[in-house]
C-alpha cells in the first residue's frame, strides 16, 4: 500500500425521510440559501415543494436559480453567482444529481472570486474559499454529492474541466430513496456505468492493494445486483438506496486509499466527447471505457484476471481470464445497461477522433496504467468505432 490521507467530512443521511433534519442541520450555518434546481425532475417528485415546506418551517430564507442542465455550463455557473452576490447569501443549497451539485460548488467557490471563475478550473488560481454546500441527491451516480470535485463545460471553448478543493465538500446530503424512483431507464444506465468507470479509475490505475480492491469489487457487484431489480421495479426502495450507497463510495476518496492516484483517461476522453457533442457522461464513457480496457490490460494482466475471476467467476490462466473478463464487462453493457460501446453509432464519425483527441478536455500525458499520448487516444477511439 502506498501512504495516503483520507479526509471525507460529508455528512450523509441515507432512507425515508431523512429529510426532517434538514431544517435545523441548515440553521447552524445559514439564514439565507441560494437553491440551485436542474430543468424541472424536482418538481415533478415533489422533492422541490417538500424543501421549500421546510425552510419555511425553519425560517431559512431562500432565493432560486432553475434549469441547470445536464453537462453544466459555466454561464448558468456566473449567473447564479451573481444572484448569490448580489442576495448575500451565505450557503447554497443543491437539489439534483451531479450537475446541478457541481454547479453548486462552482457558485460556492465562485462567491468569493472577485475574477472570472473559470480561473479555478484551468488552475490558474486557487480556492481560497467557499460557502457552505448541502445536497439534496435525486439522482445517484457521480459521488459529487460526497467529493471535492465538480465537472463544468466552457461551451464556447468546448472545455469541460474540473476543479478539486477540501473546502467543495458538501457540508451534509439527504438521500431518500424514494425521490430516486422517477428516474429512468437511460439515466440508469448512464449512472450505473459512470460508477462502475470509477471504480476502474482506480482499480485498474497500476496499484494493487488487498482490502481497497476488495471493497471496489464490492462496489462493482452491487451495482450489478441492484440494476436488474431497478429495472424491473423502479419502487424497488431497498435496490435504489443499495445503488446510490455504493455511488457515493465509488468516488467518495475511499477507493484512491492505498493506490496514489487515479488513471482518469477514460473519464478525460470522456468529457472531450461531452464538451463536443453534448452526449450524457455515462454514455461517453460505456464508449471509451471498455475501448481503453482492450487498449490497456497488457499492461497489468494480473488484475484484470482477478476482475475476471471476481466479477464473472471466470477460470483459467490469467491471460485469457483477463481478456474474457473484459467481453464479459462489454456484453453486460450491452446486453443489461443497454448502451452502445460504438462512437459511429452516436452519429460521430471516424474522421472526428483527431478533434476528439485533440480537445483540451485531456491533458497530456494522461493516465496512469498506460501513459496515452494524442495517438493512444486515437487508437483508443479507433477501438471503440467498432
Ligand atoms: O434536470 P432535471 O429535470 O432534474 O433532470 C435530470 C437530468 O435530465 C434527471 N433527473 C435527476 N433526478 C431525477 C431525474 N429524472 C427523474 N427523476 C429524478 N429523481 O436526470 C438527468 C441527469 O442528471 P445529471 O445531474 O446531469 O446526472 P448525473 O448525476 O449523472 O451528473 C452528470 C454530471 O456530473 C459530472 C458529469 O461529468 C456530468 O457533467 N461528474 C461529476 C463528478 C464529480 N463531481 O465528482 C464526477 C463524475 O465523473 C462526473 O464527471
Ligand atoms: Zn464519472
Amino acid at each position: 500500500m502506498k501512504s495516503f490521507t483520507y479526509y471525507n467530512p460529508t455528512k450523509v443521511f441515507v432512507g425515508s425521510d431523512v429529510l426532517e433534519n434538514m431544517g435545523t442541520t441548515i440553521q447552524k450555518k445559514a439564514r439565507k440559501i441560494l437553491l440551485l434546481t436542474g430543468k424541472g425532475s424536482a418538481h415533478k417528485t415533489g422533492v422541490y415543494q417538500r424543501v421549500l415546506d421546510i425552510l419555511r418551517q425553519s425560517e431559512i430564507q431562500y432565493v432560486t436559480y432553475e434549469g441547470i442542465q445536464s453537462n453544466p455550463l459555466l454561464k448558468d455557473v456566473q449567473e447564479a453567482i451573481d444572484v448569490a452576490k448580489k442576495e448575500e447569501v451565505d450557503a447554497v443549497l443543491a437539489i439534483g444529481g451531479g450537475s446541478v451539485i457541481d454547479s453548486a460548488k462552482a457558485v460556492a467557490a465562485g462567491f468569493f472570486c472577485e475574477d472570472n471563475v473559470w480561473d479555478f478550473f484551468h488552475r490558474t488560481k486557487t480556492i481560497k474559499n467557499s460557502l457552505p454546500i448541502y445536497c439534496i441527491l435525486t439522482i445517484s451516480g457521480t459521488a459529487s454529492e460526497m467529493n471535492g470535485t465538480a465537472v463544468i463545460t466552457k461551451q464556447e471553448t468546448n472545455e469541460k474541466l474540473s476543479i478539486k478543493s477540501e473546502l467543495l465538500f458538501p457540508r451534509a446530503t439527504w438521500i431518500d430513496p424514494m425521490y430516486q424512483s422517477s428516474i429512468p431507464t437511460n439515466q440508469l444506465s448512464y449512472t450505473a456505468m459512470d460508477i462502475m468507470s470509477h471504480v476502474f479509475e482506480y482499480y485498474f490505475a497500476g496499484y494493487h492493494t488487498y482490502f481497497v480492491d476488495s471493497v471496489s469489487e464490492s462496489i462493482m457487484k452491487t451495482v450489478m445486483y441492484a440494476v436488474p431489480l431497478l429495472q424491473a421495479n423502479p419502487n424497488n426502495l431497498d435496490a435504489r438506496a443499495e445503488f446510490a450507497w455504493a455511488a457515493s463510495w465509488a468516488l467518495n476518496g475511499f477507493t484512491a486509499c492505498g493506490r496514489g492516484y487515479g488513471d482518469f483517461s477514460s473519464h478525460r476522453i470522456g468529457h472531450a466527447i461531452s464538451a463536443m457533442y453534448g452526449i450524457a457522461h455515462g454514455q461517453t464513457l460505456a464508449i471509451v471505457q471498455p475501448a481503453w480496457m482492450r487498449y490497456c490490460y497488457i499492461c497489468d494482466i494480473q488484475k484484470f484476471a482477478r476482475f475476471g475471476r471476481e466479477l464473472f467467476g471466470l477460470q483459467g490462466n490469467d491471460e485469457a481470464v483477463a481478456s474474457d473478463g473484459i467481453f464479459r464487462f462489454i456484453d453486460w453493457v450491452h446486453s443489461v445497461l443497454g448502451l452502445t460501446t460504438s462512437l459511429s453509432d452516436l452519429g460521430i464519425r471516424a474522421e472526428d477522433i483527431k478533434k476528439i483527441a485533440m480537445n483540451d478536455s485531456i491533458p497530456y500525458p494522461s493516465g496512469t496504467l498506460r501513459s496515452l499520448n494524442q495517438e493512444d487516444v486515437i487508437h483508443v477511439l479507433r477501438l471503440s468505432n467498432f
